[in-house]
């Protein structure tokens, strides 16, 4: 279970993150939806203290997140993989190095240093990759793959960690519906499989009320909606996104559905 409690974070006066407050399950799939400079990246950047709280706790199985350092801290970032916004994956390099990456976190210094890699952690590496559907582009360079087995790598590299948590901060960029369905789907995939908490910063909400067990809206640095997928309809968009950017949206008319419900 992971807890978040009373969380702020600001930049100079302003709050990105304002009093959050949210209790996530193991196992759940959640949504962060909300308009741009909502908070949603600060809030995944604390989670896994890429940066560090102005106030309030993160507790993870009893452990606050928020006070560690050292190698507790190296410890937690590699129990919680993050991938981000800007896809830190090298172009020139193969799928499968590229996800060995992954392993560097938390293998010996002296080994990540040199980049050596046991047979064992090839085969790890290899397994992250089938798992993402990529194993067939294990030896390609990442730059010649499209941009959805790209994500996919990236994801297959933050499985390589084996992490109990899954930040993902916009993963679904420049890709369009049936791509960002099909990540979306491995990584429901994953989540089932291995009971991974995922939680996902997502720009578009009709792909979120898909794929995700709840969904947290959030504006100006707060919660302003949490709740079931399906609970999620057109009146409480209008809060997260204001009216203007709801019309926008084009949502499916699946929320049309739940909002007349
Ligand atoms: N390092 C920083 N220094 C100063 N202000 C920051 C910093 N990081 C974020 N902010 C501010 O915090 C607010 C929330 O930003 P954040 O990136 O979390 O929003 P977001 O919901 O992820 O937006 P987007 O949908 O565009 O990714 C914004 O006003 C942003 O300008
Ligand atoms: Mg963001």
């Amino acid at each position: 279970m992971l807890i978040i409690d009373d969380l702020t974070r600001r930049f100079g006066p302003e709050a990105a993150v304002d009093r959050v407050s949210l209790a996530v399950p193991a196992g759940q799939v959640v949504g962060v939806i909300g308009p741009t400079g909502a908070g949603k990246s600060t809030l995944l950047r604390l989670i896994n203290r890429l940066i560090d709280p102005s106030a309030g706790r993160i507790l993870c199985d009893e452990v606050d997140v928020a006070k560690l350092n050292g190698r507790a801290l190296r410890a937690w970032r590699s129990e919680c993989a993050m991938i981000a916004a800007q896809f830190t994956l090298v172009g020139q390099l193969s799928a499968t190095t590229n996800v060995l990456a992954g392993l560097l976190a938390v293998m010996p210094q002296w080994r990540s240093k040199a980049q050596i890699f046991t047979p064992r952690e090839r085969g790890l590496a290899l397994q992250a990759l089938a798992r993402v559907g990529m194993d067939h582009a294990a030896r390609q360079p990442v730059a010649v793959l499209s941009q959805a087995g790209q994500r996919r790598v990236a994801i297959a590299r933050a499985l390589a960690q084996r992490p109990k948590l899954l930040l993902a901060d916009d993963p679904l960029v420049g890709l369009d519906r049936p791509q960002a369905t099909g990540v979306m789907a491995a990584l429901r995939g994953i989540n089932r499989q291995d009971g991974m908490t995922v939680i996902c910063a997502l720009s578009d909400p009709d792909v979120a009320m898909a794929a995700c067990d709840r969904i947290i809206g959030m504006r100006d640095g707060r919660i302003v909606f949490d709740g079931a997928a399906a609970t999620l309809g057109r009146k409480q968009l209008c809060n997260i996104y204001g009216g203007v950017a709801v019309d926008s949206l084009h949502l499916s008319e699946k929320l049309d559905l739940v909002s007349a419900a």
